[in-house]
């Protein structure tokens, strides 16, 4: 079933894409800068990455094509490849465990609890001297028990990765999912809470990691790159690159974020109501409601 998004496409989203195309300029980089600035360019993808940024309370993010690239960027950026191991919950969507398969590490799968997201004492039990990340995948909109994670992460020198494919616009102790960890990431495929038709981001506060996801997801460039930089790239990247039509859409949908949220939490409140009394049924546990 296509997420809450979807439904909303509308007037807003129509401008936004026909801006782009009446400027003439669908791919990422242009100038907006100096003697060679054209107006027409209208920096889409950067303008939807500094928002979302801004949002999650962080400093970077770095819009990408899909969710499964930004984990893999993610993975990248943590610099994770062979031998290391990352712990992940055994209930998830298979990008979860498919991008640390690629990044040529090891899923580790861990149980979950009545969050239905990681539980933080099987969590312990599957650290080994190999663990390099604990990914929390934030299931169905419900954040994982982030502080106890956190803590974990902290207390063992190993990155905490947020997957909030799945809760994009959820929060958690006051804090944007996604900000909490080393890095987080979202998708806005069509099931998501917003949608770009196929989409996703890296958020990080993290300077060096926002250069490496950056570099990754664009053959090795840096950070907003105007020019050929040979010879200065940091590693080998690949190109997992967000176009300026996407963007146009990503930032329409994300302006209606607010509004979606409210009729989402009032649908589940009289879902709640209803079911509520249902002998046999229970709620799994919210870890903020
Ligand atoms: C938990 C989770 N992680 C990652 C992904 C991958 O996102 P995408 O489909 O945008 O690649 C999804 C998508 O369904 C997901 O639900």
């Amino acid at each position: 079933m296509p997420g809450p998004g979807m439904e909303l496409i509308g007037e807003e989203e129509i401008q936004e894409v026909l801006g782009v195309l009446r400027g003439g300029y669908l791919f990422r980089y242009g100038s907006t800068v100096g003697p060679d600035a054209d107006p027409r360019f209208r920096a889409k993808v950067c303008q939807c990455e500094q928002e979302i940024a801004h949002y999650a309370g962080v400093r970077y993010g770095v819009a990408v094509n899909s969710g499964t690239s930004a984990l893999l960027t993610a993975l990248a950026a943590l610099g994770i490849g062979p031998g290391d191991e990352v712990i992940v919950p055994g209930f998830t969507y298979i990008a979860s465990i498919s991008s640390i398969v690629y990044a040529r590490a090891i899923p580790v799968l861990a149980e979950i609890d009545r969050t239905f997201n990681l539980d933080p004492e099987d969590v312990k039990a599957k650290i080994t001297r190999h663990t390099k990340a604990i990914m929390a995948v934030h299931m169905m909109g419900n954040p994982a028990r982030l502080d106890e994670l956190k803590k974990i992460a902290d207390d063992r020198g190993v990155a905490l990765i947020e997957d909030c494919a799945q809760a994009f616009g959820a929060t958690y102790r006051g804090r944007v999912a996604g900000s909490i960890g080393k890095v987080g990431t979202y998708s806005f495929n069509v099931y998501k809470t917003i949608t770009s038709g196929d989409g996703g981001m890296v958020v990080t506060d993290d300077e060096e990691l926002y250069r490496r996801a950056f570099a990754f997801h664009d053959q090795g460039h840096s950070p907003l790159r105007t020019g050929v930089e040979i010879g200065e790239r940091p590693f080998f990247g690949l190109d997992f690159r967000f176009t300026e039509l996407q963007a146009a859409v990503l930032i329409a949908q994300f302006h209606k974020l607010p509004r979606l949220l409210e009729r989402l939490r009032e649908n589940k409140k009289r879902y709640k109501a209803l079911l509520g009394d249902l002998p046999g049924v229970q709620f799994r546990e919210i870890t903020d409601e």
